[in-house]
């Protein structure tokens, strides 16, 4: 597979030229350049800051890219599974780097040509942990127990249940099974790793959940299968040089940035992201955290109440197209489309001719599927702009390390801009630690009484509303 690639960002379906009133002129975008430059400005002169530490992640992982490297050979030597446990920034980028840069089917695949199993375990439910205890040999599994706060309840928990099921496996040995990716001083993990003798890799300072692909969060899982890291942060480090300006029209992710801002001032309240390929699916799942945890906020940085934010939506095309949809041209005018289209799939397969006395199937005949994704992707874009709802396209040449980096950082530095077109802190979560910590009262913690007192004097429910 080839290691480069471009990404081409395309917002003429986002301009009033092609929807009318719900789209923008060049006037428009004008007004809103002082905007875009103070966003640019703002995070030009704090990236690497703070909890802007992700922005040099390209630059500055070489040193435990070898490391990392060099410990996914030994895995894939010893190991049949390669198991993460963690949850939402700890999870959603390995899903995503597993799903588009591996073979699809890749846990079904022969050994040979798969290497590791690969399984992240993002959730509690105790019936998913059992199934997957019923598939795999923890003895030969690798259990990356990922989680920046070391604090985490659900990454804790299934911790503690995998290190009870190895120890008793395995006895003094069981800590060679687990490696604990946190932060180097704070948190729980860190000491238990420290205590129990875990190989250890380090979340840097600055770098939020969902903005830690580029750090051993999503290096080490995708070393382990094999996908060429140093191609994937070459891929970030080239849409950073991409997006050096600020001129939004030299800018993608600026651009992009300052249409959602826009978007979202005229009510567009929604952002749906559709890849049209199955390889990207789980891209639309970071995404969503990406932009629902960093853009939702009740507060701006003045300590204004905004209860900002643009709901983030999933979708996959074409399955979609026979789903969402309907609702996407005829709907409300409340949501921006996002579609990622890919110019040449890594294979194709040929729809053979044989249909001659068909004329309404074999129409398809002699094309490939790849051309008929791709002509339903150009069809879905046509009808979403027809019935004047704002679209836009994220072309990537093919889904390959460098494309999916660029891909990554390109929706990273949206972000970034579009939070500080807000006003708001962009990388915060104090909606998430809201739920982390009534878990903690509920569960009685030591240090959460108060909460748990306030959880008691809270409205009780009405067992007139449940029939
Ligand atoms: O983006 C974030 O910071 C969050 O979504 C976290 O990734 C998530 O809550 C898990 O936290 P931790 O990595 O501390 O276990």
């Amino acid at each position: 597979m080839s290691k480069t690639g471009t990404l081409k960002f395309d917002f003429n379906n986002m301009m009033s030229s092609m929807v009318g009133s719900e789209g923008f002129s060049e006037a428009d975008i004008k007004e809103l350049q002082p905007v875009a430059e103070s966003a640019f400005n703002y995070f030009k002169n704090n990236r690497g800051k703070e909890m802007m530490g992700w922005a040099d992640l390209p630059y500055n992982q070489d040193e435990i890219v070898d490391e990392i490297n060099v410990t996914a050979a030994e895995i894939r030597k010893k190991y049949d599974n390669f198991v993460v446990l963690g949850i939402g920034g700890s999870a959603l980028g390995p899903i995503a780097a597993f799903q588009a840069l591996c073979h699809l089917r890749h846990n079904e695949l022969p050994k040979k040509q798969r290497g590791v199993k690969f399984y992240v375990e993002d959730n509690i439910d105790p019936e998913r942990m059992l199934a997957l205890l019923d598939v795999i040999d923890v003895k030969k599994t690798m259990f990356n127990v990922i989680t920046k706060s070391g604090a985490t309840s659900e990454t804790m928990a299934q911790y503690l249940i995998i290190c009870d099921i190895l120890k008793k496996r395995l006895g003094d040995k069981y800590a060679k099974n687990i490696i604990a990716t946190t932060s180097k001083e704070k948190g729980n993990l860190i000491k238990l790793a420290k205590k129990e003798g875990y190989k250890t890799f380090y979340i840097p300072d600055g770098v939020g959940g969902r903005f830690s692909q580029l750090c051993p969060v999503g290096l080490l899982p995708a070393a382990v299968l094999g996908i060429d890291i140093k191609a994937m942060l070459e891929g970030a480090r080239i849409m950073d040089e991409k997006c050096s300006s600020s001129d939004p029209y030299s800018n993608p992710a600026l651009m992009a940035a300052l249409l959602s801002y826009a978007a979202y001032k005229k009510g567009k309240n929604i952002s749906v992201m559709m890849p049209y390929a199955d390889s990207l699916k789980y891209i639309a799942d970071w995404y969503a955290q990406l932009w629902g945890e960093s853009l939702g906020k009740a507060v701006d940085l003045d300590g204004k109440t905004v209860n900002y934010g643009q709901t983030p939506v999933k979708a996959l095309g074409v399955t979609d197209q026979h789903s969402q949809v309907q609702l996407y041209t005829e709907g409300p005018f409340d949501k921006i489309i996002t579609i990622i289209g890919v110019e040449k799939f890594r294979k194709d397969l040929m729809i053979p001719k044989g249909a001659e006395e068909f004329p309404d199937v074999n129409f398809l005949c002699g094309h490939t599927m790849g051309e008929l994704i791709n002509t339903e992707r150009v069809a879905t874009e046509y009808a979403l702009t027809r019935s004047k709802h704002l679209n836009n396209t994220i072309m990537l040449s093919e889904v390959n390390e460098n494309t999916f980096g660029q891909l990554l950082m390109f929706f990273m530095l949206e972000t970034a801009y579009c939070g500080a077109m807000l006003n708001i802190d962009t990388f915060n979560q104090p909606g998430v630690e809201e739920g982390k910590n009534a878990t903690y009262a509920l569960f009685n913690r030591k240090g959460y009484e108060k909460k748990k007192e306030e959880l008691e004097n809270a409205p009780k429910k009405n067992d007139k509303y449940i029939i």
